[in-house]
Order: structure tokens, then sequence, then C-alpha cells
């Protein structure tokens, strides 16, 4: 599958990014991540202009940094300001720098032409800091093609069958979707209203409820590569009042950016926000332990997955039915994405 250039991408948590060098690939483009002493986020390519040492097996000297193999030095800007052994420095000696933007935890790194950046359009996830909400969090990276992520999160029917014993139950396979599209926002939207649902452990466990629940599903997806998925649980038959806030429920902001990294390697960025029990520590640590394993479930067959795709000789015909709706409609506007991004062909 082809990527998306001219996009945003989560290539960090904004706290794994600092003094020490962090090293991340986007869409096959290598990058290093740090912080200059006034906090600011830089992401620049990592290769030095010189002989193509990564420039993070080098170190930071203040805002720049110097190649830890002649000793190179940039600015946060990528522009080389220092070489070994002569006055004049080349006027191409620089490396990219990428547009970055911190939002909501967030280090999104923008891949493509730098001038197209436009912060604004960096889609949010405004639970993962606010204070009225705890959160956990990972990052698994996935040796599967970033596509493959997008359909299982586009259809959680497989939470019945992949996820069961944690956050599946019958009713989330039997329960048919809603789909919408918003061509002009850039944003496919689906649903799944369970009105009368056994409570899997994920939920009986955080939120204490007892017996059946009335579960809401309803996914944003955010091509290419945020995707929320609210999750509403409530005692069985208890729906939002007409006016005021929905107290009587349980909310979880389930959020996953999924950044492609090479051809067929893509980091599964997953947060788990929720509105109850914010200071019971347990809550969360149980949270916590029972999503990764989730993730690792999908990692474990995603994996599985890319090895059988990768492996195949033609073209499979795959077969579709009415719970891939959703993901056909996520295929359909990330290859327009694909399309839109491509860099313009130079002028014969
Ligand atoms: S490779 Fe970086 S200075 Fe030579
Ligand atoms: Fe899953």
């Amino acid at each position: 599958m082809a990527f998306a250039r001219n996009q945003w991408y989560v290539a960090a948590y904004g706290d794994e990014v600092g003094r020490d060098l962090l090293v991340r690939t986007v869409l096959g483009e290598p990058l290093v991540l740090y912080r200059t002493e006034a906090g600011q986020a830089v992401a620049l390519a990592d290769r030095c202009v010189h002989r193509r040492y990564p420039l993070s097996a080098s170190r930071l000297d203040g805002d720049t940094i110097v190649c830890g193999y002649h000793g190179f030095t940039y600015d946060s800007g990528g522009t080389c300001v220092f070489v070994p052994g002569q006055q004049r420095i080349p006027r191409t000696a620089r490396v990219p720098s990428y547009p970055v933007v911190e939002r909501d935890s967030f280090v999104w790194v923008w891949i493509g032409e730098p001038d197209r950046a436009d912060p604004a359009g960096v889609p949010r996830a405004p639970w993962l800091a606010d204070p009225g909400y705890a959160v956990v969090r990972g990052m698994e990276p996935l040796n599967a093609r970033y596509g493959l992520l997008v359909d299982n999160l586009m259809d959680l029917s497989h939470e019945t069958y992949l996820h069961g014993g944690y956050i599946g139950t019958p009713e989330v396979a039997d329960t048919p979707i809603t789909t919408q599209v918003d061509e002009d926002r850039g944003v496919v939207y689906v649903s799944r209203r369970m009105d009368d649902a056994a409570c899997p452990p994920f939920y009986a466990r955080s939120t204490g409820i007892q017996g059946r629940i009335t579960r809401w599903q309803d996914i944003e997806y955010h091509p290419p590569c945020l995707y929320l998925l609210h999750s509403r649980i409530a005692p069985q038959g208890v729906y939002p009042p007409a006016d005021g806030p929905d107290s009587a429920a349980f909310h979880a902001e389930i959020v996953y950016a999924i950044t492609p990294s090479t051809e067929d390697t893509t980091y599964d960025f997953w947060a788990v926000a929720r509105d109850f029990a914010i200071d019971d520590e347990s809550v969360g640590e149980y949270l916590r332990t029972s999503n990764h394993t989730v993730v690792m479930q999908d990692v474990t067959a995603l994996n599985l997955l890319e090895r059988v795709i990768a492996a195949e000789p033609d073209k499979y015909q795959e077969l579709s039915i009415n719970i891939d709706t959703g993901g056909l409609a996520a295929r359909r506007m990330l290859a327009r994405l694909v399309e839109a991004g491509a860099p313009q062909r130079a002028l014969q």
C-alpha cells in the first residue's frame, strides 16, 4: 500500500522527546527527534549530509547536533553551522527539517513539502491532555503494513473472536453497523449500538457495573493517522438524558495513531482516556494491562497476516461483507489521500 504524503503523522508522545536523541522512521524517512533547551520539539532527517552517518548516533551541544563521525554541526532548522578543517561551509550543507506540532500529548510531524504544512490541519484528541480524564497509553511496533491496522480498527466485530474474555462479547459481532462518510471533512464514521449486551471484563472491572449493559461504539477515523473510538457504557436500558450531562454512563475515549514506518512496519500508538474512577490507580493499572493485552492480540494477528500477504504470488481476491463497509470507505479515502499527496510530476 502506498503512503499518503503531505499529511501529519504522530511520531512520538511528547514525553518521549527530550534531550536524548530519539529515532523514528515515518513513511520510510528516518528521523531524529529532540527538544531544544527552550523546550521546542525538533525533527531532522537522521542522515548527515556528509557521509550519511545517523545523527541519532551523535550528540547534542546546546540546540545543535554534532555528527558523531566527523563533527558537521547542525542547528535546529537543519542548517550546517560548522564543518571541520575549513572556514567555508558549503551552501548545500543542510539536512531536511520537518514541521512539528505538539497537540494532545502527541508530537505530530509533517511528511511532505514543508510549505504545505498547516498546523490547523492536525486532528484532535483532546481527552489525552484533559484533567477531567485519566489516560493509560503505550506504543507497539507492528511488523505489518499500516492498512492492516486500519482494517482491524474499522471493523470491531473481530473483538468477539480475537478479544473474547477481554473486550469482546457475542453482541459485538451480532450487531449491525451504520457507516457514514464525510468527504468534505475527510472523516469516516462507523457506529455500533448495542442495547442489551453482556459486559466484558474490561468494562465490568473498571466501572463496577454488574449485569448487562447498553454499549455504544462510535468510531471516527481521520485518515491517515488518527482513529477515535467513543465508547459509552451504561447499565442496560440507560440512555443519555435529553438535556444535561450523560452522568449515568461511563465514557472511554479510545485513541489510536496509526503511523506507517516502512512499507511493512507500523507504529501503533494506543491510549484509553476515561471519565470515571480517574483517581483510582488500580483501575488505571487494570486498564493499562488489559488494553496492552488486547493490543498485543492484534499485533500477533496482524504480524501473522502480513506474512501471509507478503508470501502471496498473485493478487488475492478478498471477499467483503457488511461488517467491512467502514473499512472499505477508509481504504477509498486513503487511496485519494495517497493520490493527492503524491509529489507533483516534474514538467517534461
Ligand atoms: S558523516 Fe557526519 S560529519 Fe561525516
Ligand atoms: Fe483488536
